[in-house]
């Protein structure tokens, strides 16, 4: 039996490791594949900031796990100390005694191995499998297969036009909402969720998902939310793409019914008071607030403002009032005093407040409406700050 085994720091794994484990097993046709993350490298430790061993290994999982007759191993990541090939290799011949082991290998790799630890052993155990992408570097990358062919090793070459990525790479682009393009689907929804690297989330790639959960009629109104938290945030400077995340997410679970709304409180223990309970129009800033961290691990700036972006309370943060007044007076909202509103959120944030928790009371008050009572403080509180 032939076992390829693809070892790496998977940190994150993307889409140049997948295609270049596509090309090995269309040319080796291995009967089982075995991806091996790694654990701390012996050269170079991983960043500050890296996911732990569990979350590397459900990364490795979703971006080569499709793959058929194909495992992730946790061998050389459950290890303590350092990780060398050898040690794995070692491990695996008690499962694998006489089975051809073909270590696949990076052309950077293949003429540094020389300096591998116990390379003579390695080069004993296993066939050396390396991608090169051919001009320019197979003259070298073929002088060093000869060389260690001499030395007793058995070496295939691979022709491989690789992405043009890298996982240091990534890790730079990720906090600056970039690199999903590179990422499996998976791969990149698990790296937001857990925030992974400092990743923020593309925000086209939110739009798209949150979209999905809302009813048609009212994707027009968050994207004008939006537009209108970005343009708000640039005014009282703010950060313009946390805004701009708040407004796709704020109305996220809008659609849910009561029973579903509730049936979510009681599993997130979302406790709420009487008042809440028999208004159901509010439940949606309180799901919504635990569903944009737990579907899209959206931060605590974030989830507070959706928290309160429905009833508004006495002392909110200026992010917590952008978002209130962006979901009043986003381009399709349409009554009367909208207009002098418009003006104030880029005049005086805290006036502002005090007329849209006005115009919010003699509203809800108009239809008969019961007007619960964050809603009231917070009326009176900002009514005070104006006069
Ligand atoms: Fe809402
Ligand atoms: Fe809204």
């Amino acid at each position: 039996m032939r076992v390829l085994l693809y070892g790496g720091g998977f940190n994150p794994p993307h889409l140049g490791h997948l295609a270049a484990l596509e090309r090995a097993r269309e040319v080796l046709h291995p009967d089982l594949t075995l991806v091996i993350p790694d654990g701390e490298p012996p050269h170079k430790p991983f960043p500050k900031g890296s996911p732990d061993t569990d979350e590397r290994l459900v990364l490795s999982q979703l971006n080569f796990g499709d793959l058929p007759q194909t495992e992730i191993s946790d061998l050389a990541l459950r290890r303590d100390g350092p990780c060398y090939m050898i040690d794995t290799v070692d491990l695996l011949r008690r499962r694998f005694p006489t089975d051809e082991l073909v270590l696949l290998v990076g052309s950077d790799m293949l003429l540094s191995f020389g300096s591998w630890f116990r390379s003579a052993e390695l080069l004993r155990e296993c066939t050396l499998a390396a991608l090169c992408r051919g001009e320019g570097e197979i003259d070298a990358i073929s002088a060093q297969a000869r060389t260690l062919e001499a030395r007793g090793g058995k070496v295939i070459l691979l022709d491989h036009d690789p992405v043009e990525i890298s996982s240091s790479r990534l890790r730079a682009m990720l906090p600056e909402r970039m690199g999903k393009a590179y990422l499996k689907d998976e791969v990149y929804r698990e790296i937001i969720r857990l925030r992974l690297y400092g990743a923020k989330p593309e925000l086209s790639w939110l739009r798209e998902q949150v979209i999905t959960m809302l009813d048609p009629k009212r994707v027009p109104h968050v994207l004008g939310c939006e537009e209108t938290a970005r343009s708000l945030a640039l005014r009282w400077d703010l950060d313009p793409e946390a805004a701009a995340e708040a407004g796709i997410l704020h109305d996220m679970t809008k659609r849910w019914s009561a029973e579903e709304q509730l049936a979510y409180c009681e599993k997130m223990g979302i406790e709420l008071d009487e008042g809440e309970r028999q208004n159901p129009q509010l439940f949606h800033a309180r799901t919504g607030a635990v569903a944009a961290r737990e579907f899209f691990g959206a931060p605590e700036e974030i989830c507070d403002a959706i928290r309160w972006h429905t009833t508004g309370k006495p002392i909110m943060s200026s992010f917590e009032k952008l978002l209130y007044l962006a979901d009043m007076i986003e381009p399709n909202r349409s009554f009367p005093g909208v207009e002098k509103l418009r003006e104030l959120a880029y005049l005086d944030l805290n006036l502002a407040m005090a007329t849209a928790l006005e115009q919010s009371v003699k509203s809800l008050r108009k239809r008969n409406m019961d007007v619960y009572k964050d809603t009231l403080d917070a009326y009176s509180w900002y009514r005070a700050y104006g006069k």
